[in-house]
């Protein structure tokens, strides 16, 4: 971005509040800018100036760098966030999820074994949602076992709207057929998609910043943390699946965004058996048995 300042109705971005913005989101949540990004900061805050009447972007920055600006920091941070997901999104990851994942979790649940699945930057929960209807389906009575399913995001908006479950009628257009009655009320007349009860009670939603202490345990026996790394700088990204490695249950499978690359450091620990679809090689089962054992803080 050029040091003059650029406009945008009456707010200002001068060079110096673009990088202190660029750096701040860095910081808080591992979140890479690019170099051209000021007119993504100038289109999705703005109205956040204006509505802390503020006169430009400096003034913004430093009061979101405040102690008084915390709880617009956290908004700021909504507003950067990129929350695009839709239900059944990269769908090659549900039917492999189904054929070759789930049979041996509903077995191991039926022997009394706690089953832990977690959709890691859920968005609005969609994702999170086409887990629980596929367990629901391919195990109607999963309620009355130890199979939960836990979303987690940086976003609280969108935990929000995770949590309420309803969604614009036209987001049903990537839901097969066959999960529509298992998913959603029959229509309550308000035009909306509301997700039935049954999938709500077998799923909860959490925060969770990928760059602080993650709140979560596991093991977890499947992983989905789909197009978030993407954002990340390399060494940001590296930490993520790392992280996710040390939670992922022996036999867990962990599923990536189709355009994500794990860190080349994880090839011992972790091979491809499905497109950006992963586990780990039995050799490592074998050597490690025993050695993750631990309990689940958030679920
Ligand atoms: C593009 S959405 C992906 C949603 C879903 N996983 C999918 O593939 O459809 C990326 C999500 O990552 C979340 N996110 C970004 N930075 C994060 C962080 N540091 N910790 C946790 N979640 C983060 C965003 O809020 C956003 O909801």
């Amino acid at each position: 971005m050029s040091p003059t300042a650029a406009g945008h109705g009456e707010i200002l971005l001068s060079a110096a509040a673009f990088e202190g913005i660029r750096a701040l989101l860095k910081c808080k949540t591992g979140i890479h800018l690019e170099e051209n990004s000021d007119s993504m900061i100038l289109s999705r805050l703005s109205s956040r100036v204006r509505r802390q009447r503020l006169p430009d972007f400096d003034a913004y920055l430093a009061h979101v760098r405040s102690e008084a600006g915390a709880q617009e920091l956290v908004q700021m941070i909504n507003a950067l966030t990129t929350n695009t997901t839709r239900f059944f999104r990269e769908p090659g990851h549900f039917d492999l999820l189904e054929t070759d994942v789930l049979p041996n979790l509903i077995e191991k649940a039926k022997r009394g074994a706690r089953i832990r699945l977690w959709s890691a930057a859920c968005a609005s929960g969609e994702e999170a949602y086409g887990i629980a209807a596929l367990v629901l389906q391919n195990f109607p009575d999963a309620r009355d076992f130890d199979i939960r399913i836990l979303g987690t995001d940086i976003d609280t908006h969108m935990l929000q709207r995770a949590k309420a479950g309803i969604y614009p009628k036209k987001s049903i257009s990537g839901v097969p057929d066959r999960f529509g009655d298992i998913m959603f009320e029959p229509d309550g007349g308000d035009g909306k998609l509301h997700i039935r009860q049954r999938l709500k009670d077998m799923t909860t939603f959490r925060y969770l910043n990928f760059v602080d202490p993650w709140p979560v345990r596991g093991p977890f026996q499947v992983i989905f943390c789909r197009n978030v790394a993407i954002y990340m700088a390399p060494d940001t990204q590296s930490r993520i699946w790392q992280g996710l490695e040390n939670v992922l249950d022996q036999e867990g499978a962990l599923f990536i965004g189709h355009s994500e690359r794990i860190s080349p450091d994880l090839a011992l620990q972790l091979e491809l058996f499905g497109p950006t679809s992963f586990r780990r090689p039995l050799s490592f089962i074998g050597q490690n048995a025993n050695q993750k054992e631990r309990g689940d803080v958030t679920t």
